[in-house]
């Protein structure tokens, strides 16, 4: 399995690295399948697994259900929990309860944490101090999405370019070994790729982060809105559904079940050859 320091070589060798959300058996499982550097499971589930409307509901209970069935479809690859909204803001000992129930219980192994405030930052170090490594979010980070009046990129004035610059420089010295970028223009995310030494990984982000991450059923064509930064490898609602009314319709109409999916005594089943 690769680890924190094959993250930092790759970025050294400016081999680019795939992030993956998944998050139960079969997912983790194709998605190691498709051999994913790492493997996140976000608090997107939320939205494209719970059908909420954004992250804010989801739990570290929830995380941590995904994540154990995910590690259980994705033995060997790198698995990062993702700490929900109001995990890590209330005091420092939780936070480190819930990171820690993460890994232990999760069987993930790192965490993310979304923004670079001062209390942020406090909370990357605590959790570092656990040898617990992790990952930060700046830019459009989903779970300010009140504060920011919706899901809008982030970093396109000049004082909030400076803004997610200074954030990536302290997330870097507060002990964060990767950083994921969401939703901020290209050139943003070029200057922070170039001034910090930890991998950056995009999503929205441009060309030139060290990695890209793209959400499961967003990619395979599996959730019901997709955005702009978002390519879909896959048709996937539109095969399910096929195949769902195609079933209804047979059974309907009475051409399944066939012979070959019918049990027969013994002697039935000689008689036919
Ligand atoms: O929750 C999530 O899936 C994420 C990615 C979009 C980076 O945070």
């Amino acid at each position: 399995m690769l680890n924190v320091n094959s993250f930092k070589k790759m970025k050294k060798a400016n081999e680019k690295i795939v992030m993956i959300t998944a998050y139960d058996y079969p997912s983790g499982k194709l998605v190691e399948m498709g051999k994913a550097d790492m493997i996140l499971v976000g608090d997107s589930l939320g939205m494209v697994v719970l059908g909420y409307e954004n992250t804010l509901e989801v739990t570290i209970d929830d995380i941590i259900h995904h994540s154990k069935a995910t590690r259980r479809g994705a033995k060997d690859t790198f698995i990062i929990g993702d700490m929900p909204f109001m995990s890590y803001h209330l005091s420092i000992e939780e936070t480190k309860r819930n990171a820690s129930r993460l890994i232990i219980e999760g069987k993930a192994n790192a965490v993310k944490i979304e923004g670079g405030s001062d209390s942020r930052i406090a909370a990357i170090k605590a959790i570092v101090d656990c040898e617990i490594p992790v990952i930060a979010h700046l830019g459009l980070t989903p779970q300010s999405v009140n504060r920011f009046g919706g899901f809008k990129v982030q970093g396109k004035t000049q004082q909030r370019h400076q803004e997610i610059l200074a954030e990536a420089m302290r997330v870097e010295a507060a002990g964060a070994f990767m950083l994921v970028l969401e939703g901020v223009p290209e050139g943003l995310a070029k200057e922070i790729t170039e001034s910090v030494k930890i991998p950056t990984i995009g999503i929205g982000a441009g060309r030139y982060t060290d990695g890209q991450v793209l959400v499961y059923h967003d990619l395979l064509g599996h959730s019901a809105y997709v955005a702009r930064f978002v390519k879909t490898y896959a048709d996937l609602d539109n095969t399910i559904s096929h195949a769902l009314a195609k079933f209804g319709e047979e059974v309907k109409t009475g051409e399944f079940p066939q012979p070959e999916h019918i049990y027969f005594p013994l002697e039935e089943k000689q008689n036919k050859g």
